[in-house]
């Protein structure tokens, strides 16, 4: 089968036909992914937290990603592979989103670029998009934003909050952009975010009526411990699963059982 390209995912809108997209950093990942069904792999700026240990989506840079997002796109031919522009690198203007969307093109082979904000980042869309990058918008909890935000919590609670989900939705449909993250809103706002924009919108915790599904993979599958957010369902338990082999990996070296014989190479001097 050949790649998913941005055509397919609005065609898909059109047909009211739904798709799921998740997050990949590595080469096993990104091809179990891919074969599994997932149309579109984002090498998000999630990645601060679930490959380097940040604390935050802060303080990764390009520098960092660019390697994360070679390697999806390198492991892949189905999936339609979305690179994060992660902060700092086009809040300054234009000219510096299109440089950096410029450096996850030609450096990494991704097939678009995400960058977060509504009304306020609508000319860096423009100018992006007017080179011929294609362009994810991340409108409603924006995480790179989280100080100005006050923290993770829901955006569009309430008359003239959901009002301005609304306007960044159509502010970043009307720049360009061919599909947008909404992400953290209440079901109601997405539902009719969802009907009103021509692009399709790709949910994470804003209810069952968005075109699309994303979520981080080490919260779906369970390699993140502690509290989840509400809006992640866990799929499988892989701490568990990874904690229980390696303490047995362990158990075996410690007690001789493993490398046994069949694990080990004959015919040195006998
Ligand atoms: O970086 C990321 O993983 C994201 C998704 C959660 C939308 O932006
Ligand atoms: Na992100």
């Amino acid at each position: 089968a050949r790649r998913i390209r941005i055509p397919d995912l609005q065609q898909a809108k059109q047909r009211h036909e739904r798709w799921a997209m998740l997050t990949s950093y590595d080469t096993y990942t990104a091809a179990l992914f891919e074969q599994a069904g997932v149309w579109a792999l984002l090498v998000g700026d999630s990645a601060a937290n679930t490959v380097y240990g940040y604390d935050s989506t802060l303080p990764i840079t390009v520098d960092e990603l660019i390697p994360l997002a070679r390697a999806v796109v390198r492991s892949t031919n189905r999936a339609l592979v979305v690179a994060d522009l992660p902060f700092g690198s086009y809040e300054r203007g234009p000219d510096q989103a299109l440089g950096t969307a410029i450096r996850f093109m030609k450096e990494t082979g991704a097939h678009a670029v995400k960058l977060e904000g509504g009304v306020r980042v609508v000319e860096q869309i423009r100018k992006v998009v007017s080179a011929g990058i294609p362009v994810m918008g991340h409108i409603g909890f924006t995480p790179q934003s989280e100080h100005a935000l006050g923290g993770y919590r829901v955006q569009g609670r309430g008359g003239d909050a959901a009002d301005r989900v609304l306007a960044d939705a159509h502010a970043v449909a009307e720049a360009g952009a061919f599909a947008v993250v909404l992400e953290m809103v209440p079901v109601d706002v997405a539902k009719r975010v969802t009907a009103e924009i021509p692009i399709p919108t790709v949910g994470i915790g804003a209810g069952p009526d968005c075109d699309a599904q994303v979520l981080v993979w080490q919260d779906m599958l369970g390699l993140r411990t502690g509290k989840l957010p509400r809006f992640v369902k866990r799929y499988a338990n892989l701490d568990s699963v990874i904690s229980e082999a390696v303490e047995h990996y362990v158990t075996d070296v410690r007690d001789g059982s493993f490398p046994s014989e069949e694990h080990a190479f004959t015919g040195g001097w006998s």
